[in-house]
């Protein structure tokens, strides 16, 4: 679904440089003619936030990096001294380290959004699958970025995370010292960390190009789910429709961003780590990143620890497999009133993973812990293959266009332009 790009080089610099290479061709026609359903709602513009995320997230990165020193003997002092004496270097440290949570409330969202409105089937799997690597890369890098100030969490939170390596049959040991560069997490750790945490954002911006390439080609999906049929009556021109209600949403959510940098930095983040790592003292209670919490308590629900770890990385993995696991025709839960329910239990059950995980593991919590694991493959495995089945779908409108117009007549059909509430799939 590329726009068809009407671009016209306007001087004969840009004609000849057109000739050579259609740079300016490329944009407008992915980033102004590019059709966009014109049922889009604010869900929609999580892609736009995260671009601008990212970019945040490299930017401050890089400026921290020049400030940072990755030695185990200096590296909690180094970030005390950019959060002292390096002009606005508070500012840029706690925009990187809110930034981190921000994009992962964003990323939630994004995926949320793609299950609710069956984003992820065809022809979209492989921009689903390209967006599931693109989460796994963010976790790596969000996983060794913690590591890099060298407090109690860092360095106890990298000693238990490598450690899960060593519940591999036979080769887990050694595998886990090949990760550390040694017998313990040390130095060595903390330097191939850096280099790392510095090398994966770069990958995550080639993935997203693949990913909005994807997306480019087999066009966007929308709230109805329904393909556009009519690029005329279904779709707008993405500036500047998309590009302002993008922006509008980066705006807003920039504000939160920024109440959370000023007002409550550390809110987000652990005590502990403010306390220089010490491999002879181990805090009392080891937790992750808060966007970790839902996973960690998968890991820690399984009894053996092998079973642990597999369990960890399916939660993940499994998300790859949606395309085919969900079996039903009908893309949007607006048309799935059964699904749309199971959808909303699904979201409570993530929520309380990520509480549980914030618990000791012991008592009550693990069997709570335990029954939620079990619901979330559950979801994947059996409630969502049933549906397609089982289910009785709401009948979907011919077109995205005849969707709208639904929406803007509302009750009393003849009275075009007055908004009323949503009935059946506009929304
Ligand atoms: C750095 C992280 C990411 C960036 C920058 C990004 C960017 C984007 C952008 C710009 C769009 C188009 C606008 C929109 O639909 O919101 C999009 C769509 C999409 N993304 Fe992502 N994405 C990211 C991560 C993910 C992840 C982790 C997943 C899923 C596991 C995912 C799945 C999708 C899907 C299925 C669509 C198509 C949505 C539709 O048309 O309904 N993305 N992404």
């Amino acid at each position: 679904m590329e726009g068809h790009s009407t671009y016209e080089p306007k001087s004969r610099a840009a004609r000849w440089l057109e000739d050579r290479l259609p740079i300016a061709g490329l944009v407008h026609s992915s980033a102004i003619a590019y059709p966009v359903p014109r049922n889009l709602n604010y869900f929609w513009t999580f892609g736009a936030i995260l671009v601008v995320m990212l970019v945040a997230q490299i930017l401050t990165g890089v400026v921290l990096a020049m400030h940072y020193d990755p030695n185990a003997g200096n590296a909690f002092l180094s970030v005390e001294k950019i959060m002292r004496d390096v002009n606005y270097g508070w500012l840029l440290r706690y925009m990187h380290a809110n930034g981190a949570s921000m994009f992962f409330i964003a990323v939630f969202i994004h995926i949320f959004r793609g299950m609710y409105y069956g984003s992820y089937k065809a022809p979209r799997e492989v921009l689903w699958i390209l967006g599931v690597i693109i989460l796994l890369l963010m976790m790596a890098t969000a996983f060794m970025g913690y590591v890099l100030p060298w407090g109690q969490m860092s360095f106890w939170g990298a000693t238990v995370i490598t450690n899960l390596f060593s519940a591999i049959p036979v080769v887990g040991e050694a595998i886990v010292t090949w990760l550390w560069g040694g017998f313990a997490v040390d130095n060595a750790t903390l330097n191939r960390f850096f280099a790392l945490h510095y090398l994966l954002p770069f990958m995550i911006v080639g993935v997203v190009g693949l990913h909005i390439w994807a997306l480019h080609h087999v066009g966007q999906n929308n709230p109805t789910g329904v393909e556009v049929k009519d690029i005329r009556k279904d779709t707008v021109p993405f500036t500047p429709y998309a590009t302002l209600k993008d922006a509008f949403a980066v705006v807003c959510f920039m504000i939160m961003f920024a109440w959370f940098i000023f007002y409550t930095p550390n809110y987000l983040g652990h005590a502990d780590n403010y306390i220089p790592a010490n491999p002879l003292v181990t805090p009392a209670h080891i937790v992750p990143e808060w966007y970790f919490l839902p996973f960690y308590a998968i890991l820690r629900a399984i009894p053996s620890k092998l079973g642990g770890v597999m369990a960890l990385f399916g939660s993940v993995a499994i998300l790859a497999f949606l395309p085919w696991l969900d079996t039903s025709k009908v893309r949007s839960a607006n048309y799935r009133p059964l699904y749309r329910q199971f959808f909303w239990i699904f979201v409570g059950v993530c929520i309380l993973l990520g509480w549980l995980g914030s618990k000791p593991a012991e008592g009550w919590y693990v069997v709570f812990a335990r029954i939620a694991t079990v619901y979330y493959f559950a979801h994947f495995l059996i409630i969502l293959p049933l549906l397609g089945f089982f289910e009785k779908t709401k009948p979907l409108p011919p077109s995205i266009a005849d969707s709208v117009l639904d929406v803007a007549r509302g009750p009393a059909p003849g009275t075009p332009g007055l908004a009323a509430p949503a009935t059946g799939g506009g929304r």
